[in-house]
């Protein structure tokens, strides 16, 4: 639950995630039956403890923000479905929300941000840079060509026997860790657009993956991995602050999604952001990954702009910002 005062200042009254990984975790990664199980069985009790921790009842809203996709449909309609009926039933107006708008207005529940600003979204299922105008008014200025880097994190981590969510599990093991020993693949060196790619990167570390033998190995390679990714998202956000920096005087990098919970990853994007005369801004750790606190923003921040959505709104599998 979030208020949004009327010039822009955000406050979550409360934020309430239940985590599904040890439901998938035997499983190596997300099952889509599953996940959309565990969104029946959860969300009466999930909404139920936002509200008590809120204070709030149903009469203290103003509106009702429900993500519509992109992502695993079945969970989508679970959260959908009980948001249209919470607005028909209290006559409140819904708001179907991108979930990656969500990700891109998230560090505003940190810090007054004003728009516009560079955005570097980075998650499991994403990677772009997009120039943030507004809510709603977003372009995207480059994407991966293959992979996301949290799906690299994930899929090496799987391949290092490091677990599920990978990304988690590979910063943990990559501490004591000195991966200067390894030389990993970098891609679209001096390309002039904004794109990523880790395919290389994924390929050449899950075979390092097999020669290692001890838990320094695993360090050291982790570190690598970690550096290689931290690496290539700084030098294609590079790339386009270059661009940004030629239209925009007001000069802000945010990084969003759940990869930017990465310690190593804030910090060399924070270098970069300084080198190039950016600002630089991330989430609080907790608003990083997938929650519902920046749905409700972005939900709260289309109502002030009368961006309401029809009761039909449908879940959307696929819905490219
Ligand atoms: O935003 P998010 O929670 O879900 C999507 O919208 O995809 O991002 C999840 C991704 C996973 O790939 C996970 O491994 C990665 O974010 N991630 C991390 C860290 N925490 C989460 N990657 C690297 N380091 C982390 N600390
Ligand atoms: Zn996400």
């Amino acid at each position: 639950m979030v208020r949004l005062t009327p010039d822009g200042e955000a406050t979550v009254l409360s934020s309430v995630v239940h985590s599904q990984i040890d439901d998938h975790a035997a499983f190596g990664g997300v099952v889509p039956e599953i996940a959309a199980r565990s969104h029946v069985e959860m969300i009466d009790g999930v909404v139920r403890r936002a509200m008590v921790g809120a204070g709030i009842g149903y009469d203290g809203l103003d509106g009702v923000a429900a993500t519509a996709g992109p992502g695993l449909v079945g969970g989508v309609m679970v959260g959908l479905g009980f948001g249209k009926a919470v607005a028909l039933a209290r006559g409140l107006p819904l708001i179907a929300v991108n979930h990656l708008e969500g990700h891109a207005v998230s560090a505003r529940l940190g810090a007054r941000v004003a728009y516009p600003f560079l955005l570097l979204l980075v998650s499991g299922g994403h990677c772009q840079l997009l120039e943030v105008r507004g809510i709603g008014d977003m372009s995207r200025l480059g994407t991966t060509i293959d992979d996301a880097a949290g799906e690299a994190f994930d899929k090496i981590a799987k391949a290092m026997g490091l677990g599920y969510p990978g990304g988690p599990a590979l910063e943990k093991t990559a501490e004591g860790g000195d991966g200067s020993r390894f030389d990993l693949p970098r891609a679209l060196l001096g390309r002039k657009d904004c794109d990523f790619s880790f395919s290389g990167l994924k390929t050449a570390a899950s075979r390092l993956a097999q020669t290692c033998e001890t838990d320094q190995d695993r360090a050291d390679l982790a570190d690598a991995v970690q550096s290689a990714i931290a690496r290539q998202l700084s030098e294609r956000s590079d790339r386009a602050m270059a661009d940004y920096a030629e239209k925009h005087d007001h000069r802000l990098f945010v990084v969003a999604g759940g990869v930017a919970a990465n310690r190593t990853v804030r910090r060399v994007l924070e270098a970069t952001a300084d080198a190039r005369g950016f600002a630089f801004l991330a989430p609080p750790m907790a608003y990083c990954t997938d929650n519902a606190a920046m749905i409700a923003l972005a939900g709260a921040e289309r109502l002030q702009l009368g961006l309401v959505s029809d009761i039909d709104a449908p879940a959307r599998p696929r819905w490219p910002l």
